[in-house]
């Protein structure tokens, strides 16, 4: 039965290309290597792969601590402000990434920088005071251009003085006074 379809199989492939199966079947793996390899130098496997990510939503943040998203810590995303609104920008890793053209930008509110079309690192700031009209509508371009391709996952809050933290620690001592009594009854015996 096996030998039966073989036979019809030669018959078949000899009668339509001329070429014994053995030949035909050499040909054939070769056009598929030749494919495969020159479809791997222009396309990885990965870039089929659609990239599944969870919306961040990072929220507030200090300027001190955007500063950890500059791609030092490859676990961390990257992210960029523009007029004090956070964007994770990781899907440009070849721009703001290490060793990326931009990657001063990153982690940074590069605002004055963008309005001024400035690297200087001076100018790597949220600062807008003193920019003319034309700068400021360069860096208005800026953010149209973040909004639509970035998502934005957080907003930049000026760093708290140390009253504030005083503020925010004695509510907390407010909130947990229980547990707060009972440990400094604790602490006392
Ligand atoms: C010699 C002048 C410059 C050239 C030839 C240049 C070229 C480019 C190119 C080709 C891109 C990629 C565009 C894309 O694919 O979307 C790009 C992106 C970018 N450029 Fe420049 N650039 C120049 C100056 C500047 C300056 C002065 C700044 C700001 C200080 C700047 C900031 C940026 C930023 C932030 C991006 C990335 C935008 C994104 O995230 O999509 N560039 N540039």
């Amino acid at each position: 039965m096996t030998k039966a379809v073989w036979t019809t199989m030669t018959e078949i492939i000899l009668q339509y290309t001329g070429l014994w199966p053995t030949a035909f079947f050499t040909i054939v793996a070769l056009m598929v290597v030749t494919y495969k390899v020159v479809c791997g130098m222009f396309f990885s496997a990965d870039d089929f792969v659609p990239i599944k990510r969870q919306p961040l939503h990072l929220g507030d943040m200090t300027e001190e601590e955007l500063r950890a998203y500059n791609g030092s810590d490859s676990e961390k995303p990257l992210l960029m402000a523009i007029k004090g609104k956070i964007y994770d920008v990781s899907t440009s890793k070849i721009f703001y990434g290490p060793g990326g053209s931009y990657a001063m930008f990153a982690g940074r509110d590069a605002s004055r920088a963008l309005a001024q079309l400035s690297f200087k690192p001076e100018d790597i700031n949220g600062n807008l005071e003193g920019l003319s009209d034309a700068q400021l509508e360069i860096l208005q371009d800026w953010e149209y251009k973040f909004m639509d391709k970035y998502a934005q996952v957080g907003q930049l809050v000026p760093k708290k003085t140390p009253t504030e933290n005083k503020a925010e620690e004695e509510s907390v001592w407010d909130r947990t006074s229980a547990e707060g009594i009972k440990s400094r009854y604790a602490a006392d015996e």
